[in-house]
């Protein structure tokens, strides 16, 4: 059912109230004012209600406001907000023991709490400096990091990221990111897509422009997230794993995004079958409280007292809010990603044969790329078709996101349910014929 009358008067209000007083850097979507959300489902200010694809953009991942998060925040708020990270306090304590057991590596796992994703990244790089004494990075095309100096320096999705903050950080080179459905380099006979990217960056990068012995890590996120929602083929991090043990250089997995059971599994590089050096992890850790983490090996973590710390690092509520999350996800929503994510990546294949305008789908679990192309032959990008199916969806009470230059991300919370996600799907198409027709 479309709403004719979005944004409603209430809405509209408070945009203008808004734009009095917010910075102009937001990046605003379609003029969605919340009002409150349950499960998978939000409201808007004038009484609207929608069905939610992108769960605050990855982060809501046990869906808005789950009764044992509410409690377990209530509980915590109750006790105490804040002690200083100089201090100890058990829920901290419990959130990195569970960090250590499910960290994708055998080795025991330390871990930083940080605020937010940026703040995890900015750890990360700042862990592999003094742990390697080395100083350069390799970091990867269409990357998205964050906006931190640090952080924002590896990201490069869009140049807008970086014009006006010039200088960035020094010692990051980028590599091609290896898209399947968008290759830039000659594959070898025999090779993976991933591998001729390795081979690319060892020949081309560590053998003519950056030393392998001065460079400390290679940033990667799992799956590229505002990219594209790009998997990269399986080869890549075999490969990579492989360079970085014959250099000696940290292999860092930004899973802020694509981890924390988005893809069906606690940590998306489960599905390649490698174990990092660290991991970031923020977003969906905490159904929306925030927090991040920067886990690491132990043998990595081995700075000493003082080096890097923050004030609201464990913060008590983020940490009962994770803790909660955590079950949550491990007790039913890791299946339940799973599961709806392949009835959706089948169902949309079923669309996809319908619409010669989508190009590529693909994801694992409940991150989703539909990608939007003007003539399948040729794979040129659809911006404005991608953007109006945004705007359409919106009308018609369904809330999406764009990435890349032509993708819609399907990333609801992991508690959706099947028959949500149907109709979800249903609006989409819906929302696909008429932006076609327009
Ligand atoms: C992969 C990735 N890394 C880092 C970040 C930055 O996280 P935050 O916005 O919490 O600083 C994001 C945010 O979208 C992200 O997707």
């Amino acid at each position: 059912m479309t709403k004719s009358n979005l944004p409603g008067p209430k809405a509209r209000a408070m945009i203008e109230r808004d734009h009095k007083v917010i910075s102009p850097s937001y990046p605003r979507g379609y003029p969605f004012v919340m009002d409150h959300g349950k499960g998978s489902e939000v409201w808007d200010v004038d009484g609207n209600r929608f069905l939610d694809f992108m769960g605050g953009i990855a982060v809501v991942s046990t869906g808005y406001s789950h009764p044992k998060v509410v409690k377990a925040i209530q509980e915590q708020a109750e006790k105490f907000i804040h002690i200083s990270s100089d201090f100890y306090h058990e829920n901290w304590i419990r959130l990195a023991e569970k960090l250590d057991e499910i960290a994708p590596f055998k080795e025991d796992a330390l871990s930083f709490m940080t605020n937010s994703g940026t703040e995890a990244v900015e750890t990360a790089i700042k862990l592999a400096r003094y742990h390697t004494k080395r100083s350069n990075f390799i970091g990867f095309t269409g990357a998205f990091h964050g906006r931190t100096m640090g952080a924002v320096t590896f990201t490069a999705s869009k140049a807008k990221y970086h014009g006006g903050f010039y200088p960035l950080m020094n010692g990051v080179t980028h590599a091609p990111f290896p898209n399947p459905y968008r290759p830039v380099l000659e594959r070898r006979k025999g090779e993976d897509y991933g591998e001729a990217v390795v081979r690319y960056i060892e020949d081309e990068i560590l053998n003519q422009i950056l030393p392998p012995k001065d460079v400390a890590g290679i940033l990667v996120e799992t799956i590229q997230g505002e990219g594209g929602y790009i998997v990269p083929p399986d080869g890549f991090y075999p490969a990579l794993r492989k360079l970085c043990d014959k250099y000696g250089i940290l292999m860092i997995l930004d899973e802020v995004q694509c981890g924390m059971g988005r893809t069906g599994k606690w940590w998306a590089i489960e599905h390649f079958g490698v174990e990092p050096d660290m991991i970031t992890s923020a977003k969906g850790i905490a159904s929306g409280m925030p927090l991040g983490a920067c886990v690491a090996r132990k043998s990595v973590m081995n700075w000493e007292a003082g080096t890097h710390g923050n004030t609201y690092g464990g913060n008590p509520i983020s940490c009962a809010a994770s803790l909660a999350t955590i079950d949550l996800i491990e007790k039913e929503y890791l299946q339940n990603a799973k599961e709806v994510g392949e009835f959706a990546l089948d169902a949309l294949e079923e669309i996809k044969a319908r619409h010669p305008s989508i190009g590529d789908v693909r994801g694992k679990g409940l991150m989703i790329g539909v990608e939007f192309v003007k003539d399948r032959e040729t794979k040129e990008p659809d911006h404005d078709l991608t953007e109006r199916v945004v705007d359409l969806g919106y009308e018609r009470g369904l809330l999406m996101l764009s990435c890349g230059k032509s993708v819609i991300r399907i990333a609801p919370p992991l508690a959706i349910t099947k028959s949500e996600m149907e109709a979800g799907l249903k609006i989409f198409e819906d929302a696909l014929t008429a932006a076609e027709k327009a």
